[in-house]
């Protein structure tokens, strides 16, 4: 079994539509909803040119429209098996210092509970580190312990708590030095 970090292909497409119909979600969207999911299917092509997209404005939670970072959207998979994606981003904004910071993180629900959240971290930071990053800012929601435990774990440092500016609830900041 030999378990790897690559960029999103269409090489995955079954496995990654049957993960999201399964309930896989990236990092703290909500689960697709079936017609979402249908169209992805019906135009994969479509969907990975948006996810991997590079240039362009992207609209924040708070309703303002700001420049793309950099970024490597990456699964986790083994052999065809899709396992879990994350967002490996190479410079912060204002938004992303105050929540998201440089890596985001999913694993697909059949695979939970297994070390793959540690792994696809650990991996990320790898990369991050690979693209001249040298401190490494991760967030999740205070509530949210198995993600507090998978940062933890890869070594990282809280900062601080603050009130989420998207809602629900307070989060967590870290830092992880590489
Ligand atoms: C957070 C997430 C990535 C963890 O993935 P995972 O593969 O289950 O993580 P691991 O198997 O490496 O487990 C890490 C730790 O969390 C614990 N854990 C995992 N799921 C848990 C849960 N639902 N409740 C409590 N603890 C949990 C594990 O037991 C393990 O604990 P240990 O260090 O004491 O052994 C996964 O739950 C997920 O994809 N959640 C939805 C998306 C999300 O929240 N992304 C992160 C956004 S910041």
């Amino acid at each position: 079994m030999s378990t790897s970090l690559v960029l999103a292909s269409k090489d995955y497409r079954d496995d990654y539509v049957r993960a999201l119909r399964e309930g896989f979600r990236r990092g703290d969207q909500s689960r697709m909803k079936p017609g979402a999911i249908d169209k992805i299917d019906a135009d994969f092509d479509r969907f990975l040119a948006e996810l991997t997209k590079q240039t362009g404005d992207i609209l924040l939670p708070n309703g303002k429209l700001v420049l793309r970072v950099p970024q490597d959207m990456c699964w986790l998979v083994d052999d065809r098996t899709f396992i879990g994606e994350t967002s490996i981003r190479y410079r912060l904004n204002d938004w992303l210092f105050q929540i998201g910071g440089h890596i985001g993180y999913g694993i697909r629900p059949l695979y939970q509970r297994q070390g793959y959240g540690k792994l696809i971290l650990k991996l990320a930071l790898a990369r991050l580190k690979a693209g001249g990053v040298d401190r490494a800012l991760i967030t999740c929601y205070d509530h949210n312990i198995a993600s507090a435990k998978v940062i933890e774990a890869n070594g990282g440092s809280l900062d601080n708590i603050i009130d989420d500016p998207r809602g629900g609830g307070k989060s967590r900041r870290y830092w992880i030095e590489l």
